[in-house]
Parts: C-alpha cells; structure tokens; sequence
C-alpha cells in the first residue's frame, strides 16, 4: 500500500504521451524547479487515474494524499541549536544499529565498491552526503578495514557540529574515513570525478523532488560511477512501524521527526521519476529491500 503503482504507471504513460515528461532543463536551477513541477503533475495524473479506476485504487490514493505532508523535520529546522538537532541525529543512528540497518547497507554497497575496484584498479573513494552523525561511514569504513578493502568513505553534511563530533568519533582510530562540511546541493567545490560512488541514507525524503534532482545531476559531474539512495520504503506498515520505534526513545521532537519522515517518503516510481529527470532515462533502477528503498543511478 501507498506504492499506488498501477496508477502511477498509468498516469507517467499519459504524460509520455503528451510529450509532458521527462521535462527539459538547461542549469541546476531549471532542474529544480521542473522536477517539482512535474511530480506535482505527476500526482495529480495519477489521482485522476485512480477516480478512473475506482474502488481499492482510488482508496490508496486518498489515504495517500491524507498521509502525504511537506512539513519539514525538525531537525533540519535552523532555528533550533546544533546541540539539540545533533542530539536528534544520534537517535537515528541508535534507531539505525537497533534495526541491523548499517549491515543491511554494507550488503547493499560493497558489490559496487568491489565493482568499481576492479573497473579502476585503485582505492575507491566514495562521499556520503547527508552523513548526519556518521553512523555508516563508520560502519562502512570498520568494514573496508576489516576486509583490507582498498576503499576510503568521506562523510558529509551541512551541519559543522556533526562534521566535529564525528571526526572527533573517529581520531585515533585509524579507519579509512574521514568528514567535511559540504552542502548536497552545491558540489562545485569538488573536483571532476573526484569520488566514484556517491551514498546518501535516510535522507532523500528530506529533500524536495528538485533538490534530489539536483543532488544526483550533481552527483554524475564528482563521481565516475553511481549514486546510491537508499531510504525507507514508502507504505502503511513503515508509516506506523517507523514514528513507533522512533517513540520508543522517549525524544518527543524525534519521535514526531519520524512520523512526518514516514509520511514523506518516496514511493519507487517517484524515485524512478526523479532519476530520468535527473540523468536521463535507461540509467537507474529502484529496488524494494523492504524495509529499504534503493536507488542506483549508473553514471558509465
Ligand atoms: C535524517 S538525517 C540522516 C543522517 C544520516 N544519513 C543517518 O542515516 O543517520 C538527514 C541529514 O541531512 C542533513 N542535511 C540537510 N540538508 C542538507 C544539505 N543541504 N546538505 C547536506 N546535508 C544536509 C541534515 O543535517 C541531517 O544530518
């Protein structure tokens, strides 16, 4: 539930055909806004599919619509103190090792990294965007070393406080990571290629549709092979499985930080939509590894 596919395939097939999609762009600007623009078309097609259609699909679509907000999280809300916000990131990771989520990503990353050092025969450099507390690049980066896997992990994120605390996490320890500030949508200090693979977890459905656009046509100019999303699976059940197990650390701003992130998270076609926008169509592919959403852009 809340895939809403039929309608939805419905919906981009009459777009195509009214030559509405993909949209046409020119800069990063153009990106932006025309993606929003077309999801919104998007959804609205699809809402007209459903009345078509009746029954349980019009249903889905209420109850999507019903559930759907842009309200943003709080812990992208500036206004509130780095101290709080950062405290709000590290109930994350808690939440992410209690679910066995960092393995799950390790699974899902490692035969692209393997992929990559075999195309190029040297260290693979990955940057992780969106690295809130560094929970995976962590994880990933113990696990490059324990395998003395020739890969190297940069975290990344907006927020100088969590770039501090996590490579004050990671002094001393002698893993192959470490974390800069850098704002997902203006890469322009990187240099070409200057990654091969690009992550980002748990995050998409912080950003608008445009601002992911923008993150993965940014991601095909600094990294020789992929972008790599992965998030939660949009659906009834991670709607009130995800603000459930948030609430059980008892951190009310996080616990409704994990209500409204249920409520916004793509559906796969949405992502699928998203990726062509961005890098053209016959580039990606979007997985179900319930309770995880994967997106892969290919950049070769
Ligand atoms: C839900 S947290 C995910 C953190 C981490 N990936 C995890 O799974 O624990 C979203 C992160 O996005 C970061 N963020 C928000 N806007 C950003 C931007 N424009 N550039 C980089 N990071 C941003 C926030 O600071 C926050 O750390």
């Amino acid at each position: 539930m809340l895939q809403l596919k039929t309608a939805g395939y419905i919906a981009l097939d009459n777009l195509r055909s009214r030559k509405c999609f993909p949209p046409v762009w020119q800069n990063m600007t153009e990106l932006e806004k025309s993606t929003d623009e077309f999801i919104s078309i998007f959804r609205e097609e699809r809402f007209n599919v459903s009345k078509e259609l009746g029954g349980g699909y019009l249903f889905e679509e209420v109850i999507d619509r019903f559930v759907r907000t842009d309200d943003r999280e709080l812990m992208d809300d500036s206004r509130i103190p780095e101290q709080e916000r950062l405290e709000s990131v590290k109930a994350l990771e808690r939440q992410n090792a209690f679910m066995q989520l960092y393995p799950r990503h390790i699974d899902i990353l490692l035969p692209h990294i393997r992929q990559a050092s075999e195309r190029f025969r040297r260290e693979v450099k990955i940057l992780e965007l969106a690295s809130g507390s560094g929970g995976l690049a962590l994880a990933l980066a113990s696990e490059l070393k324990r395998k003395k896997f020739p890969a190297r992990i940069t975290g990344s994120d907006i927020v100088p406080s969590y770039i501090e605390e996590s490579n004050r996490r990671t002094a001393g320890q002698n893993l192959p990571v470490e974390f800069m500030e850098l704002n997902a949508f203006d890469m322009k200090r990187l240099g070409p290629d200057e990654f091969d693979i690009i992550i980002t977890s748990q995050s998409m459905h912080h950003f608008s549709p445009g601002q992911l656009a923008v993150m993965i046509a940014q991601a095909g100019q600094h990294a020789t092979t992929a972008f790599i999303g992965i998030d939660g699976y949009r659906s009834a059940l991670l709607g009130l499985g995800v603000p459930f197990v948030a609430g059980l650390q008892a951190i009310p701003s996080f616990a409704l930080d994990g209500l409204i992130s249920a409520r916004k998270f793509y559906s796969e076609l949405e992502l699928a939509i998203i990726a062509e926008t961005a890098a053209g169509r016959h580039h990606h592919e979007v997985d179900c590894l319930w309770p995880l959403s994967v997106l892969t852009v290919h950049f070769n």
